[in-house]
């Protein structure tokens, strides 16, 4: 297995290459659609994808590739292709494992719009399996003659369930099926799927990568074959892409990744500890916390336990006083920022999906979820604390 020995050297050389841009420390942004083709042979090469090279920016653009060629150093993966969104990263990896006739098994506990989308790709001929994800024999029980892929998300939003990484691939690998890992909650400073035998990574650059709540991307990391396909096959049809701008604020994210994530994993366990023992709070779900269900698995398979934490406070009425009353945390959906944001998951981003669907799915009506930023830890506990108090 690779080991991941000096990531904070690592996230601040990733993706640079001084030569090929006149020495720039800092990547530049090029904010070209198109590019000149230097004669007719090689600009049909190049158009064609047979030698490398620029030609327009719905494939690839130079801003982007450095980008791309960052997070493959940090996931340990073969190839990398970015996108617009969280969303287009998604559903462009799904387009490219998958056609009309093939089944994907995923967890019930999941990130909404990706059950969204896979409901939607059901209506498409894409038939789709939601399974408790914690337990790897029931992807295997979920094996149809047709199933191409398993779906993870861990840790999953906004639950923090888990699915064991290496279990799962093992399982997916004796019967020729390919894995997706959604990475977006533990980060490559946390977790790296890719060596306990996962196929390919998606992130919502958007949160952590990103870090400071300012752009939308996405990213995918995987084997040549398949990063080629979605850029060639997919994306290019389907034009879900970053705009260099969007792709430097990543690069310039990833920079201080490992500091921001180092203090994130501290003030979320500082805040869990403090949940656990607060009257008000019924149940703290953090893969930190020796309480957790998987807390065994999360030691084995994550080398920190992340932002972000979800807990029940009673029900409906509770969580939206709660989320009214806080003060430093900001009432906002999203994650993964430096500031800390709070949200009632039952109001607000599970909103859409039915109570009894939800509720399977461990999203309680009560659950809030944290993502915890990189104040001072007491005084995100302070906030929390007055806040909790006002609850009647
Ligand atoms: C785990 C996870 N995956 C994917 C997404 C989608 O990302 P985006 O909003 O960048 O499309 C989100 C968004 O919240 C998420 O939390």
């Amino acid at each position: 297995m690779k080991k991941n020995k000096s990531f904070h050297s690592l996230v601040v050389h990733a993706g640079g290459n001084l030569s090929k841009h006149y020495g720039a420390i800092s990547t530049p942004i090029f904010n070209a659609s198109t590019f000149a083709f230097p004669d007719a042979e090689k600009g049909s090469a190049i158009h064609e994808g047979d030698i490398p090279g620029f030609f327009y920016s719905r494939i690839n653009n130079p801003t982007q590739e450095a980008l791309e060629a960052a997070m493959v150093e940090l996931e340990y993966g073969e190839a990398c292709i970015a996108f617009s969104s969280g969303m287009a990263a998604i559903s462009g990896a799904l387009l490219t494992y998958l056609k009309p006739g093939d089944h994907l098994v995923a967890p019930e506990s999941i990130y909404a719009s990706t059950s969204g989308l896979l409901n939607y790709l059901d209506s498409l001929g894409i038939e789709v399996s939601f399974i408790d994800a914690t337990q790897p024999a029931n992807y295997q029980q979920a094996i149809l003659d047709n199933t191409k892929l398993f779906y993870m998300e861990s840790p999953a939003n906004p639950t923090l369930k888990l699915c064991d990484i290496q279990a799962i691939s093992s399982i997916a690998r004796e019967h020729q099926i390919r894995t997706i890992l959604d990475n977006t909650f533990a980060t490559p400073y946390n977790q790296n799927p890719i060596n306990f035998g996962v196929d390919s990574v998606v992130h919502s650059m958007t949160k952590y990568i990103g870090g400071h709540a300012d752009i939308l991307g996405g990213i995918l990391i995987g084997s040549n074959d398949l990063v080629e396909k979605c850029r060639w096959n997919i994306n290019k049809l389907f034009g879900g892409v970053p705009s260099p701008l969007t792709c430097w604020l990543a690069l310039r994210g990833i920079k201080t990744l490992a500091l921001r994530m180092e203090k994130h994993n501290l003030n979320a366990l500082t805040v869990a500890n403090f949940l656990e023992t607060h009257p008000k709070v019924k149940k703290v779900h953090y893969p930190g916390l020796a309480s957790h269900p998987q807390h065994d698995l999360a030691k084995k398979q994550m080398r920190g336990f992340g932002g972000m934490i979800a807990f029940d406070v009673g029900g409906v009425n509770e969580g939206q006083q709660l989320v009214n009353h806080v003060n430093l945390c900001t009432l906002a959906v999203s994650l993964g920022d430096v500031s800390t944001l709070i949200q009632h998951s039952a109001s607000m981003t599970h909103a859409s999906v039915p109570k009894d669907v939800r509720e399977k799915a461990g999203i309680t009506d009560g659950l809030i979820r944290l993502s915890v930023g990189i104040e001072d830890a007491n005084d995100i506990v302070g906030d929390l604390d007055l806040a909790l108090s006002k609850i009647h």
